[in-house]
C-alpha cells in the first residue's frame, strides 16, 4: 500500500473517530456513533495490517483469532451489571500493552537512533511505559473494588501523600539515570525499577479513592488508557495510533471533569483520596430497622400511580442488578396511556458507570424525551404527585444536603422528598454504594415496597 493510501485510510479512520465520539455523546445518535466507530476501527486495522506488517502473518492472525475469541465469548457472557469491571480489566489490557511494547521497543535495535533523536526515543519509551504499568495497575484494582472482590472504600496508608512524592521523586530521577545509561543492561534494569515504581503508585492511588469518588476513578483511568495508547503510537511512529489515544485520553478527561462536577468534588481532592466512607463501597451494609418506616404493598402503589397526574421515576443501581428496566418501560407506558405524564430523572452517576441507565433505558426503549438529567428536573418535584425510586439510595440520599458531617455531604443528588410521595422499591434497609444511612426511607411522604425490583414492578403492574 502506498505511503498516500495510507495516509488517506489513517485520516478517513482519524474523522470517523472524532464522529463516533460526537455520536456517543447524545443517546439518539449513539447507534450511528458507534457504526462510525466500528467502520473506523475496520479501517485503521486493514491499512494498518495491509500497509505495515510484512511477516509473521501467522502470528497476527492467531493473536487476532485468540483475542477476538476471548472478546466474543466475554462479551456474550457478561451481564449489564458486570459492565462497569469489564471496562476497567479492558483499560487494565492497554495499559499492560504500553509496557510490552516500550519494552519490546527498548530491545529493538533495528533502527539505530543518536543525538537528540535518541534521547526523544528513550524519553518517548519511558512515559509509555510508565502510564502504561499504573494504568495497568489502577485498573486492575479498580477492577477489584468494582467487583467486589476487595472492599470498595478508600484504603489510605499514613503519609500517603509523602508516599506518593517519593514514587514520584524516584522515577524522574530513574528517568535521567536512564536516559544517561551506558549500556543496554543498564538501561533494561532503571526501566524494570521504574516500572515496579509506576506499578505501586498505580496500586497506591486507586486504593485510596473509593467510596463515592468511584465513578471519577473510572473515567480517570479511561482517560489514562488513552494517554498509554498515544504513548504506545510514539514508540511505534504510529500516527493513528497517537491519534486515537489522545481522543480516548481528553475525552477521558472531560468525562472525569464532569463526574466531579456532579459529585461537587474537586479532581485534586479526588486523587487526593480518602473521600466516601469507612464501612461501604460495594457492598451493602444493613442501617436503620425496616420496623421504623412506612411500608407499602404493590396495590396501593399502582392506585397512588394511576392517581397521579406527574410521576418521576428515578432508577439506581438496584435497577440493572434486577434488570427491571423492561418492566419499568412498561408501566411508564400504560401510565402514559391513562394520561399521566411521567419522567425519567438520572442522576450523573446513578449505577456503576457513566451514562449505565441511560443505557439501560435505552436498551428498554424508553422515549429519549421523557428522560431528563438531574439539573433539569430537581426543581420539579414540588410538583411531582408521586416518585417512584427504584433500586436507587445514595443518589436520592438527603443527607448529602442536610448533613455536613455526612460522608457524601457536598454531593447534589435528586430531591424527590420535594414532591407529594416517595415510593422507593429495594430488598432491604441495606445502605447503597457509599455506606450511609439514607434519612429519605423515614420521612413521612416516603412508604417503602420491599422487594426484589423486577418482581414488585411485575405486582405493580398487573394491578394498574
Ligand atoms: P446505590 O447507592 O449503590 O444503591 C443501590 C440500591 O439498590 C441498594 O441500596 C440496594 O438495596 C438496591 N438493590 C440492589 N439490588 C436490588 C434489586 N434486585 N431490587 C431492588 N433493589 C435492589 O446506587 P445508586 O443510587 O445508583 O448510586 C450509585 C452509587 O454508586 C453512588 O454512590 C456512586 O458514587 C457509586 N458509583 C458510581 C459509579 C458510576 S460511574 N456511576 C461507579 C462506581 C461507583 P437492597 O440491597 O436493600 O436491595
Amino acid at each position: 500500500m502506498s505511503d498516500g493510501i495510507m495516509t488517506m485510510a489513517y485520516i478517513g479512520a482519524s474523522i470517523l473517530f472524532i464522529l463516533a465520539l460526537g455520536g456517543l455523546s447524545n443517546q439518539e445518535t449513539a447507534r450511528k456513533g458507534n457504526y462510525y466507530g466500528i467502520t473506523g476501527m475496520a479501517i485503521a486495522l486493514l491499512a494498518t495490517i495491509i500497509g505495515i506488517v510484512t511477516e509473521n502473518y501467522l502470528l497476527m492472525l492467531a493473536c487476532i483469532a485468540i483475542g477476538g475469541g476471548i472478546g466474543f465469548i466475554l462479551a456474550k457472557k457478561v451481564e449489564m451489571t458486570q459492565m462497569p469491571e469489564l471496562v476497567a480489566i479492558l483499560h487494565s489490557l492497554v495499559g499492560l500493552a504500553a509496557v510490552i511494547v516500550g519494552f519490546g521497543t527498548f530491545l529493538d535495535h533495528t533502527t539505530e537512533y543518536t543525538g537528540a533523536e535518541l534521547t526523544i526515543h528513550n524519553v518517548e519509551i519511558y512515559l509509555g511505559i510508565l502510564i502504561g504499568a499504573l494504568t495497568f495497575s489502577g485498573s486492575i484494582l479498580a477492577y477489584l473494588k468494582l467487583s467486589a472482590k476487595i472492599g470498595g472504600q478508600p484504603l489510605t496508608l499514613p503519609g500517603r501523600h509523602f508516599l506518593n512524592l517519593i514514587l514520584l521523586v524516584a522515577a524522574v530521577y530513574f528517568m535521567f539515570r536512564f536516559a544517561g545509561a551506558e549500556n543496554v543492561d543498564d538501561g533494561q534494569l532503571y526501566l524494570i525499577i521504574m516500572t515496579v515504581i509506576s506499578l505501586l503508585f498505580g496500586v497506591h492511588m486507586v486504593m485510596a479513592i473509593g467510596g463515592a469518588d468511584m465513578p471519577v476513578v473510572v473515567s480517570m483511568l479511561n482517560s489514562y488508557s488513552g494517554w498509554a495508547a498515544a504513548a504506545t503510537g510514539f514508540m511505534l511512529s504510529n500516527d493513528l495510533l497517537i491519534v486515537i489515544g489522545a481522543l480516548v485520553g481528553s475525552s477521558g478527561a472531560i468525562l472525569s471533569y464532569i463526574m466531579c462536577r456532579a459529585m461537587n468534588r474537586k479532581f485534586l481532592s479526588v486523587i487526593a483520596g480518602g473521600f466516601g466512607t469507612t464501612t461501604g463501597g460495594g457492598s451493602s451494609q444493613a442501617q436503620g430497622d425496616a420496623g421504623d418506616v412506612q411500608a407499602i404493598d404493590a396495590e396501593s402503589v399502582a392506585n397512588l400511580l394511576s392517581a397521579a397526574k406527574k410521576v418521576m421515576i428515578i432508577p439506581g443501581y438496584g435497577m440493572a442488578v434486577a434488570q427491571a428496566q423492561h418492566t419499568v418501560f412498561e408501566m411508564s407506558r400504560i401510565l402514559r396511556e391513562q394520561g399521566v405524564e411521567v419522567g425519567f430523572g438520572i442522576h450523573p452517576v446513578a449505577g456503576r458507570m457513566p451514562g449505565h441507565m441511560n443505557v439501560l433505558l435505552a436498551e428498554a426503549r424508553v422515549p429519549y424525551d421523557i428522560v431528563y438529567e438531574m439539573d433539569e428536573i430537581n426543581e420539579d418535584f414540588p410538583k411531582v404527585d408521586v416518585s417512584i425510586v427504584i433500586g436507587a439510595n445514595d443518589i436520592v440520599n438527603p443527607a448529602a444536603l442536610d448533613d455536613p458531617d455526612s460522608p457524601i455531604a457536598g454531593m447534589p443528588v435528586l430531591e424527590p422528598w420535594l414532591g407529594k410521595t416517595t415510593i422507593v422499591l429495594k430488598r432491604s434497609m441495606a445502605s447503597g454504594y457509599a455506606g450511609v444511612d439514607n434519612p429519605l426511607f423515614y420521612k413521612e411522604n416516603t412508604r417503602m415496597l420491599f422487594g426484589d425490583a423486577k418482581e414488585s414492578l411485575d405486582e405493580v403492574l398487573k394491578n394498574l
